[in-house]
């Protein structure tokens, strides 16, 4: 089946290799390849490319299914080897180090320095778009992963209340399971089981503790008995799911949720989009609230355009596209309708819903107390090649619910093998 699937990306992507010498040819075209192609993130994906197109510029789409990035990460990978590169890809944290230091990065320094980026886009953010000074990245928004998703009628009809304790929450599973509905909806895909395995570990040990195992990357921290409970959480969390959740795309089980089968999810808030794009309401039809334990903390993950070095012609294309992504009133529209908030800290947040309000809020506090910090899961905690042995064994522990202390050991294990 994945051989399959491989051989269907590759061969989308000779495709694209195929017909990228016509789109080349065309003036004034930008080529961007994303994955965004659920029903909310092509929503917003329309609002980015309708405002390219105002701008006078032919949009070439080149979409990659597939939640979290994992193909059309494969696909890029080719193509750059192809010496093939689109004019930007969405990218997310260690991604854009990692082509960078490749020398295959160009940079939109001119349109950052005359819009003053240096000054609006928060720290934690340039320290990936800004590669040895240089903007080679455009930051399009900021999502939180340490969310729960939860349909609200069926919160009410049991009456239940946001847990603030993880023991709360394993209790409240029990009481949706009674009545019926299931407690969590979960895609069992590598990159979901990481999503929840980052609230995991926040919520066991806290945002030093997230901090010294999992982007320090201390052997001690990453061997602890406090990465054992993490592990017990994500067997607890393994005990909330469906039998059915195998495979399962993310934007399915928040379906779920929206359909009143499962009471809640734990993802980020592109999450919301989906909420949003069914017309379900925050606070009216569903609530969004922090994973227990890990409220005062915020995991970022930002998507990014990552900016490849192309020819002048190209490059004045990839300088409007720029400046379309960083433009205030694009970056309200746009993460209205992604679930996200800016990736710039000078828009007006009164549009958005209330748990937008509450991730500009939350993030501008853990900006002061150094709590923001990056994604695991999504690239924003180690290096890609550590994140994907560490990946892997997060989601064989949650596929085979064998030990948490072996788990552990296997953690230290991978990352160590992966330096
Ligand atoms: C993330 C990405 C989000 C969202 C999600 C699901 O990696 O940053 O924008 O699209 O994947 O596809």
């Amino acid at each position: 089946m994945k051989q399959q699937k491989l051989a269907a990306v590759v061969s989308a992507m000779a495709f694209s290799v195929a017909t990228m010498g016509a789109a080349r040819a065309q003036d004034k075209s930008v080529e961007v390849v994303h994955w965004w192609t659920s029903g909310g993130e092509a929503a917003a994906l329309k609002v980015l490319k309708d405002d390219v197109v105002k701008r006078g510029f032919h949009w070439k789409d080149s979409a990659v299914a597939g939640g979290g990035g994992d193909q059309a990460r494969t696909v890029l990978r080719a193509r750059v080897a192809a010496g093939n590169p689109p004019d930007a890809m969405q990218m997310l944290g260690f991604t854009v180090n990692d082509y960078a230091e490749e020398g295959l990065l160009g940079n939109v320094d001119a349109v950052a320095a005359k819009e003053g980026w240096d000054k609006v886009v928060p720290a934690p953010l340039q320290k990936f778009s800004k590669q040895q000074g240089h903007w080679t990245a455009v930051p399009v928004n900021i999502h939180r992963t340490n969310w729960i998703w939860a349909n609200k009628a069926i919160f009410d009809e049991l009456k239940l209340t946001p847990p603030k304790t993880f023991d709360e929450l394993v209790a409240m599973s029990g009481k949706i399971r009674k009545a019926g509905y299931i407690p969590l909806a979960h895609g069992g895909q590598s990159w979901q089981d990481a999503t929840i395995f980052d609230s995991a570990v926040l919520s066991a040990g806290g945002p030093k503790f997230y901090k010294q195992a999992l982007i320090d990357l201390d052997p001690k921290a990453l061997g602890s008995k406090t990465m054992e409970k993490a592990f017990e959480q994500m067997l607890k969390l393994r005990g909330m799911v469906d039998t059915n959740f195998s495979g399962r795309d993310w934007n399915l089980a928040t379906a779920m949720v929206y359909h009143k089968k499962a009471a809640m999810q734990i993802m980020g808030d592109w999450a919301k989009g989906e909420f949003e794009k069914g017309k379900m309401k925050a606070n009216v039809d569903y609530l969004c609230f922090q994973y227990p334990g890990t409220e005062g903390s915020f995991l970022f993950n930002a998507d990014q355009f990552g900016i490849f070095k192309v020819d002048a012609k190209q490059a004045a294309g990839q300088a409007v596209f720029a400046s379309a992504v960083m433009d205030k009133s694009f970056q309200e529209k746009f993460n209205i309708v992604k679930g996200s908030i800016p990736a710039r800290l000078d828009v007006a947040m009164d549009n958005f819903d209330d748990c937008g309000k509450k991730s500009m809020v939350d993030m501008k506090q853990a900006l002061k107390d150094n709590t923001m910090l990056g994604s695991f899961a999504h690239g924003h905690a180690m290096p890609d090649a550590a994140k994907a042995a560490a990946v892997d064994v997060v989601t064989k522990f949650f596929n085979s619910g064998k030990s948490p202390a072996d788990a552990t050991k296997q953690l230290v294990a991978a990352i160590a093998n992966s330096k």
